[in-house]
């Protein structure tokens, strides 16, 4: 089993495509170990996205991030972390293939819809960053 963080974006929640992107991450065979809605505060998402501080879309970045309430989700699975991405689409929605939620949900390149983690290590740290224990439902 492998575990990753997927995000629904401000972008997804606010055009009401929420209940979609769940259906279909129950459809992939994921389980959903945690879940919870939040609007992230600006030193929030500028801690979640750290790794890209230098980049010129950083501020762009936080600042959509906090533009309205996001869904972190715990996704289990295995392989979760590469299906997971692969359900997702290429980061910009107009080179992601047919059938992906970013292509189906996003907008542009900024504004695409999901997020997920890109390594074991990195949904380490972001499952930790955005949830305690408590909210973690394993099954072991
Ligand atoms: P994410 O972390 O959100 O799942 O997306 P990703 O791995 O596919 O892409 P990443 O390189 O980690 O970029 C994080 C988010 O930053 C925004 N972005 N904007 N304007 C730009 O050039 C640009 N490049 C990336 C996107 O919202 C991307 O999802
Ligand atoms: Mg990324």
């Amino acid at each position: 089993m492998e575990t990753t963080l997927a995000m629904v974006k401000p972008d997804a929640v606010a055009a009401g495509h929420l209940g979609r992107i769940l259906d279909r991450i129950l459809k992939e065979g994921f389980r959903i170990a945690g879940v919870k809605m939040l609007r992230l505060s600006q030193g929030q998402a500028e801690g979640f996205y750290a790794v890209h501080r230098q980049r010129a879309f950083f501020a762009d970045l936080t600042r959509f991030m906090t533009s309205g309430p996001v869904v972190a989700m715990i996704l289990e699975r295995p392989d979760a972390i590469a299906t997971w991405r692969r359900v997702m689409g290429a980061t910009d929605p107009a080179k992601a293939g047919d059938g992906t939620l970013r292509k189906e949900f996003g907008t542009n390149l900024e504004r695409n819809a999901t997020h997920g983690s890109d390594a074991p290590e990195t949904a380490a740290t972001e499952i930790a960053y955005l949830f305690n224990m408590l909210e973690i439902y394993s099954t072991d």
